[in-house]
C-alpha cells in the first residue's frame, strides 16, 4: 500500500519510539505510592480499603448507584447477564464484531448468543436492524420475548461501544423495553464515553467495564458491575465473593458463587489510575484530531466518534478500500515496528459460535475487511 511509509512516519513522530505499541498503559501518578502502602499494610488480597474506594471513584464517575469490582472483564459480564437473569437454555441478542469475551460470557451461563448486525458509522449493535429482526422473528408471550424460529427465549441483549464509541443507546434502549429484553451494556473499552452527555455503561439494567492492561485504565487485569438497581448490586458482590453468608469466622454459602473478586493491590493501582483519567482522555482525544487531520489529508477514512457521542477514542481506527489494502498495510506497518491490528474476526465465523443464528450482517462483513486499529497510547 503506497501510503503506507507516510503513515508509518507520521506515528513514529508522534511517539518517538523505536518500536510503537498499539496501547502501552501509563504510570505517572500515585501508582507506586498506593501499591507501597498497600503492600505495607499486608492487606493485597480479598480485604483492604482500595477496593471499597475504587468502586465508590468509579460509581460516582460513571453516575451509577453501585460498582462492584471483580477480576476481569469477562467475569463481570457473565455475572451481569446472570443477575440480568439470563439462565441456561436462553438466548442473548449481540454483535458480531466484538472481542470473544462478549460472546463467551454469554455462553458461560447456558445461553446462546443470536448476531444482529452493526451500524457503519458507531460500529455498534444497529438499533434499526436489532427493531427488524425482533419484528420479524419474534413475539411477545406471558411478558417473555419469543424467538419464533427457536422456541427459546430472548433473555438479554448486549451492545457493545466498540474502541470506546458509543452506540445508538438509547434507541437500543427503548426497542429492549419494547419487547421486554433486559439490556445488559459491554462497555469493556468505553470508560470515559458518553452519549448525550450520559456514560455509556448506565443506560440498561447492569453495565460493565474492563481493565485489562490495554484499557484506557489498568489494574493489570480488572474489571467492574455498573448498577442503579441495588438488588442487582448485592446479589453480583454475593455471587463474585464465593456467596459466603457474612460472619466473623463461620464459613457458610449459600450457592454456587465465584472467586471473582478484585485483589486489592489490583485497586489500588487502579485508584492512582482513576486520578489521572481526565488527563489521559483529554490526550487521547487530542491524538485523535491529530490523526483525524493527517488521515484526512491523505484521503484515508479515520473513524471519528459518532453523532451525540463523546468518546474516549481508546483505539483509534481507520478504514481501508478493500481487504488487500488493509492485508498490505497490515503486513508493512508491523513490519516496520509499527503495531496495527485488524479487527476481529466476526464471532459467528468461530468454531463454536458457528450455528448461532445470525441476521444479515452485511455492515459487519463490510467493516471486518476495512477496519485497522493504529497506535493509540497516551502520548508522554
Ligand atoms: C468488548 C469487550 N468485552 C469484554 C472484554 C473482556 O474484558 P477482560 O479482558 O478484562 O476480561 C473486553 C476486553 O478485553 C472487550 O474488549
Amino acid at each position: 500500500m503506497k501510503k503506507c511509509k507516510s503513515i508509518v512516519d507520521f506515528i513514529k513522530n508522534i511517539y518517538k519510539k523505536d518500536f510503537i505499541a498499539l496501547h502501552e498503559p501509563v504510570f505517572v501518578g500515585n501508582e507506586k505510592k498506593y501499591l507501597n502502602e498497600c503492600i505495607d499494610s499486608t492487606f493485597v488480597s480479598s480485604v483492604g480499603k482500595y477496593v471499597d474506594k475504587f468502586e465508590e471513584m468509579l460509581a460516582e464517575y460513571v453516575g451509577a448507584k453501585f460498582a462492584v469490582a471483580v477480576s476481569n472483564g469477562t467475569s463481570a459480564l457473565f455475572i451481569a447477564l446472570k443477575t440480568a437473569g439470563v439462565k441456561q437454555g436462553d438466548e442473548v441478542i449481540t454483535q458480531p464484531l466484538t472481542f470473544v469475551a462478549t460472546a463467551n460470557a454469554i455462553s458461560y451461563c447456558g445461553a446462546k448468543p443470536v448476531f444482529v448486525d452493526v451500524d457503519l458509522d458507531t460500529l455498534g449493535l444497529s438499533p434499526k436492524a436489532l427493531k427488524e429482526f425482533l419484528e420479524k422473528n419474534c413475539e411477545i408471550k406471558e411478558n417473555r420475548c419469543i424467538n419464533k424460529t427457536t422456541g427459546k427465549t430472548i433473555k438479554a441483549c448486549v451492545p457493545m461501544h466498540t474502541f470506546g464509541h458509543p452506540c445508538k443507546i438509547d434507541e437500543i434502549k427503548e426497542i429492549c423495553d419494547d419487547w421486554h429484553i433486559e439490556l445488559v451494556e459491554d462497555a469493556a473499552e468505553s470508560l470515559g464515553s458518553f452519549y448525550k452527555n450520559k456514560h455509556t455503561g448506565t443506560f440498561g439494567k447492569v453495565g460493565i467495564f474492563s481493565f485489562n492492561g490495554n484499557k484506557i485504565i489498568t489494574a493489570g487485569g480488572g474489571g467492574v458491575i455498573v448498577t442503579d438497581d441495588e438488588r442487582l448490586a448485592k446479589k453480583a458482590k454475593h455471587l463474585t465473593t464465593t456467596a459466603k453468608v457474612p460472619h466473623p469466622y463461620e464459613y457458610y454459602h449459600d450457592e454456587t458463587g465465584y472467586n471473582f473478586r478484585m485483589p486489592n493491590i489490583n485497586a489500588a493501582l487502579l485508584v492512582a489510575q482513576m486520578e489521572n483519567l481526565d488527563k489521559f482522555l483529554e490526550n487521547k482525544r487530542n491524538l485523535a484530531k491529530k490523526y483525524e487531520e493527517f488521515f484526512k489529508s491523505i484521503g484515508v477514512e479515520f473513524i471519528k466518534e459518532p453523532i451525540n457521542a463523546k468518546s474516549n477514542y481508546w483505539l483509534n481506527a481507520i478504514k481501508l478500500e478493500n481487504k488487500t489494502q488493509r492485508d498490505e498495510f497490515l503486513e508493512c506497518s508491523n513490519k516496520n515496528k509499527v503495531m496495527t491490528r485488524p479487527i476481529w474476526t466476526l464471532m459467528n465465523k468461530l468454531p463454536m459460535y458457528k450455528t448461532c443464528q445470525t441476521d444479515s450482517l452485511e455492515n459487519a462483513e463490510y467493516l471486518e475487511e476495512r477496519i485497522v486499529n493504529i497506535p493509540s497510547g497516551v502520548v508522554l
